[in-house]
């Protein structure tokens, strides 16, 4: 028997698109580990729930990016993972790990990029005042959010929306794709 691939998911925040990957049935990989840059963020205590081990640091206790990420890579050996899944992680990879897994770092992003990179993709759609924004699922370079594009998927935009309400909308998309993309990617289970 073939054993399942393993995966890291990395995550700064709330965690529901943890969430949905740990919820979605068929996947392709186990996931072993979380990694997380903020010692009180929500997603922590999805992981514990979920039983995930967590790997939480505090950037401001490492003199460079260098350093963390070492320690990052050292968890992601021992813990013998193939691939990372970036799920609300508000940091730029590094050469270190970018360079380890080549190929084997991908991301969601709230909008459909090369629209609205970067931080608050929701209130720049918004702001722009555009009909139609989305979600897209890409492979993680150097740059924000400009690595090649996997899937995409739009969500439309009224009037009457706030940040609030095209977030859900969002997200709504995002739970589903995300996990649809890594069991396309990965390969059926
Ligand atoms: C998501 O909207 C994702 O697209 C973006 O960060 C958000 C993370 O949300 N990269 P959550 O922590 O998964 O709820």
């Amino acid at each position: 028997m073939t054993s399942l691939m393993k995966a890291a998911v990395f995550a700064s925040g709330t965690g529901s698109n943890f969430q949905a990957i740990m919820e979605s049935t068929n996947l392709p990989c186990q996931i072993v580990l979380l990694v997380c840059d903020k010692p009180d963020a929500p997603v922590i205590q999805k992981a514990k729930h979920f039983n995930i081990p967590t790997f939480v640091f505090d950037p401001s206790e490492y003199s460079r990016k260098e350093a963390y990420e070492r320690q990052i890579e050292k968890k992601l050996e021992e813990a013998r993972v193939d691939w990372i899944f970036l799920a609300g992680y508000m940091r730029i990879i590094g050469p270190t790990l970018l360079k380890k897994y080549e190929g084997k770092i991908i991301n969601i992003h709230p909008s459909l990029l090369p629209q609205f990179p970067g931080k608050d993709a929701i209130g720049q759609a918004l702001q722009a005042r555009v009909d139609v924004t989305g979600v897209t699922v890409h492979y993680v370079d150097e740059g924000i959010d400009t690595g090649p594009i996997i899937a995409q998927e739009s969500v439309s935009v009224s009037s009457e929306d706030t940040v609030e309400t095209l977030q859900q909308k969002i997200q709504a998309i995002e739970h589903k794709l995300y996990p649809r993309v890594i069991r396309d990617l990965l390969g059926e289970k």
